[in-house]
């Protein structure tokens, strides 16, 4: 059985630590990105729910897909993948509970494993999850998955190694309301809702574009979800699922991210995939600071086009609006623009830490308590650093960096290849879990780059 196996690539060994980025050049050529790493593990999830087969495509080869892999596969699912193409079977028909401690080593840094509480509940009667990770952007914590599950019946046991839920009664449709349109949530919800007795109906429900197409996945399983307008989310319990044949949305992020990277090393990046209709509000900010990006049916073209970079007020938000995730890279190149921006953070409490290396590199900025968007969010009255003030232009100089989350990561790379002079990057690996085969492409753009042991 062939599966998705992440190593670092441009070296031979998968346990490769230091990165030395010589800066200065241009990123030219073009780069392919596939599926969202942001949808495709919540897919994979969904295949739990059939008792047929399901086939996902356009799968990337990253952290995140090989975590669920596991985590599938100690559960009794065949997965079976093609990392080439990209295709992905996965075969429910054998499922049954997995021992803890299984769960607890293949969980690795993922927050996925408290996605599979619906369907294994719904599988297996119980299902039981770890400590949790994820990027460290802020608490992220999960009471509103805990609440959700509780409020369809279901008993959550907290152990001394994570979570043991069960549904003794059985898992029925309610009415509920989410503080915050989370995404993860809103996903809880479609996961468990499907086959649960009766309605649910979900306010403030999270319509990021890998909702859509999760509910697309899941309508295609034989499921009744109907989205209104807003953020309502409605769905009629059905007994039986069968399974899916979908082509997984292209990942957002990463075209934003390359994107960014065009902008500030100065270069021209062609990202094959890229989808104008998921980029919008990071399109118009694009525009706005001076990049300049064409669309064509295949992806988009983003580039520098040699003028004076222009400073803006960007507040971050959930779907429609500007993008977390889209934050970070968007920093780098407003270092270079000429005069000050604010960006306002939102959705996490503490997505800023990634500044001070940036800071360390010659950026200028002042991070703030205050809500220094257009509106108050609701970390304002509380003591979290969540708004930044950045002047430009600035040079970067090359440093010693330690990646500390996956956007801020590939944010410090980017600084690294645009900064002058010689920089050293530990802590590399987390970029895997969500840039597929990122070395190969920074080398295929032309960056200078090595990879080599501690
Ligand atoms: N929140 C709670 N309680 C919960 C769940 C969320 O307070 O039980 C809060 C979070 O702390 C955060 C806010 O609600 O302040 C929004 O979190 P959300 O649940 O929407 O985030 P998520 O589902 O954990 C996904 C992506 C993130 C992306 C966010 C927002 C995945 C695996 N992760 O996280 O992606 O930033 O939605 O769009 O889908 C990334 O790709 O780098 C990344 C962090």
């Amino acid at each position: 059985m062939a599966t998705f196996r992440v190593v670092e690539e441009g070296t031979s060994s998968p346990m490769a630590k230091l990165l030395t980025v010589q800066g200065g050049k241009p990123l030219e050529g073009s780069v392919h990105v596939r599926g969202a790493k942001n949808l495709v593990p919540k897919a994979m999830v969904a295949a739990l729910l059939g008792s047929e087969p399901s086939q996902l495509r356009n799968v990337p080869e990253i952290k995140d897909v090989e975590i669920v892999t596991n985590l599938l596969q100690i559960h009794g699912v065949k997965v079976d993948a093609d990392p080439v193409t990209g295709d992905l079977t996965l075969d429910p028909r054998d499922t049954y509970s997995a021992a803890h401690s299984e769960i607890d080593a293949y969980a690795g840094d993922s927050r996925i494993p408290i996605l599979l509480c619906g369907p294994l509940m719904h599988q297996n009667g119980e299902a039981f999850i770890p400590d949790l990770g994820g990027c460290r952007i802020g608490d992220r914590p999960i009471n509103y998955h805990l609440e959700v599950l509780r409020n369809f019946g279901a008993v959550v046991d907290k152990t001394p190694t994570g979570i043991h839920i069960s549904a003794p009664r059985g898992l029925k449709g309610a009415k509920l309301t989410l503080p915050f349109p989370s995404v993860g949530a809103t996903e809880q919800v479609l996961l468990t809702a499907v086959l649960a007795e009766g309605i649910t109906e979900l306010d403030n429900a999270a319509v990021e574009p890998e909702i859509h197409d999760l509910i697309a996945i899941l309508q295609q399983m034989g499921a009744i979800i109907t989205v209104y307008t807003d953020r309502v989310i409605r769905i009629e319990g059905v007994e039986r699922l069968s399974g899916y044949k979908h082509r997984a949305i292209a990942d957002r992020n990463e075209s934003a991210s390359w994107a960014s990277a065009a902008l500030v090393t100065q270069g021209d990046i062609y990202v094959k995939g890229a989808a104008q209709r998921d980029l919008t509000a990071f399109l118009n900010t694009y525009r706005k600071i001076g990049g300049e990006f064409s669309v064509d049916d295949e992806g988009i073209r983003f580039w520098h086009a040699g003028h004076a970079l222009k400073p803006l007020v960007l507040e971050t938000d959930v779907h429609p609006g500007f993008m977390t995730d889209w934050q970070q890279p968007l920093v780098v190149a407003l270092t270079q623009a000429h005069g000050v921006s604010i960006v306002h953070e939102t959705v996490y409490e503490n997505r800023f830490g990634f500044t001070e290396a940036l800071e360390r590199m010659g950026a200028s900025i002042q991070l703030h308590r205050e809500c220094l968007g257009s509106s108050p969010c609701r970390f304002g009255q509380r003591n979290f650093l969540h708004s930044a003030v950045i002047s430009g232009p600035v040079e970067l100089t090359g440093a010693e960096i330690n990646v500390p989350d996956l956007r801020g990561g590939f944010s410090h790379l980017i600084a690294a290849l645009a900064a002058k002079g010689t920089s050293t990057v530990t802590g590399i690996e987390v970029i895997n879990r969500g840039y597929e085969h990122f070395m190969d492409k920074l080398i295929g753009l032309g960056a200078d780059v090595e990879m080599s042991e501690r």
